[in-house]
C-alpha cells in the first residue's frame, strides 16, 4: 500500500515569524496524519525551513529548490550540505515556476535530483505541460520528456527517495483544475514512463497532483487509482485550510 502525501509549497509567502506562528499549530495535524498514514508537510522559503523544522515533528520540512554543486560563486543559491546541517532532506526540483522564470531546466534537474539521492535525500519532482501544449495535445509528450531526462541514470532503488508531482501549469494559481480523469491519466502515464524506465519499482512510486488543489476537490484526486497525494499551493497557506486539506483524507 502506498502512503498518501499532502505537501505545502509556500512559494514566496509568509515571513519567519509567520512561518513560526504556523508550524506552532501543527502538532494536532501531524499526528492525525500520522495515525491514518498519510506524510504531511510544507515548503517554506530559505529563510524559514529551521524554524520549521525546530517547530514540528512528524512534519515533512521540504526546500523549494537547492544547487548541485556543494559550494562555490553562485551567488543566491543554496546547497544540499547546508540544508542536510539543519536536518532538511526533502526537496522540490523543477517546479513550473523555476522552469517559467529561473532557468530550470531538464537537465539541472536531472544533475540536482542525482545529488539528492547520492545523499539519501528526497526529491519531489514537478512535471507538466503548458496551457498551449495542452491545447495541442502534446501532453504526454511534454510529461514523458520531462521524466526521461529528468529522472534519467538512476537506478531502481533510488525511487523510494523521489516522488513525482503531476502539476499542469494551466491549473496553478488559476482556480482551473484539470479534471480527476486527466489527473488520473496523467499520473498513470507517469507510473507507466516509470516502468518503462525502470521496471516494477513503478508500483511503489508516489505520484501526486497539484494545480488549485483544496479542502473542497482534495478527496476527489486523492480516490483516483495512480493519484497518492496533492502538492499544494494556496490552500495550503492557512492552517484552517491545510487541516481542512488533512480532515478530507482520514
Ligand atoms: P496552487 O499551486 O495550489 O496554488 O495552484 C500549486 C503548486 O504550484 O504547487
Amino acid at each position: 500500500m502506498r502512503k498518501k502525501l499532502l505537501l505545502g509549497n509556500w512559494k514566496m509567502n509568509k515571513t519567519v515569524a509567520e512561518s513560526k506562528e504556523f508550524a506552532s499549530k501543527v502538532a494536532p495535524i501531524a499526528e492525525l496524519a500520522k495515525k491514518n498514514n498519510i506524510l504531511v508537510g510544507v515548503a517554506p522559503t530559505f529563510l524559514s525551513l529551521d524554524a520549521v523544522k525546530q517547530g514540528t515533528k512528524d512534519f515533512i520540512v521540504a526546500s523549494q529548490n537547492c544547487h548541485f554543486e556543494d559550494s562555490g560563486a553562485f551567488t543566491g543559491e543554496v546547497s544540499i550540505p547546508m540544508l542536510k546541517a539543519i536536518d532538511i532532506d526533502w526537496v522540490i526540483i523543477g517546479h513550473s515556476e523555476r522552469r517559467q522564470y529561473d532557468n530550470e531546466t531538464d537537465e539541472k534537474c536531472n544533475k540536482k535530483i542525482k545529488k539528492l539521492v547520492a545523499n539519501g535525500m528526497t526529491s519531489v519532482y514537478c512535471v507538466g505541460e503548458t496551457l498551449k501544449e495542452f491545447e495541442k495535445g502534446l501532453t504526454k509528450e511534454v510529461v514523458g520528456r520531462q521524466l526521461r531526462e529528468g529522472l534519467k541514470e538512476l537506478n531502481a532503488a533510488d525511487f523510494d527517495k523521489i516522488v513525482v508531482a503531476y502539476e499542469p501549469v494551466w491549473s496553478i494559481g488559476t482556480g482551473k483544475n484539470a479534471s480527476e480523469e486527466i489527473a488520473q491519466d496523467i499520473c498513470s502515464f507517469v507510473r507507466e514512463t516509470i516502468k518503462d524506465m525502470y521496471g516494477e519499482v513503478s508500483s511503489k512510486v508516489l505520484v501526486i497532483y497539484g494545480g488549485s488543489v483544496k479542502p473542497e476537490n482534495i478527496a476527489g484526486y486523492l480516490s483516483q487509482k495512480d493519484v497518492d497525494g496533492a502538492l499544494v499551493g494556496g490552500a495550503s497557506l492557512k492552517i484552517e485550510s491545510f487541516e481542512a486539506m488533512v480532515k478530507a483524507l482520514v
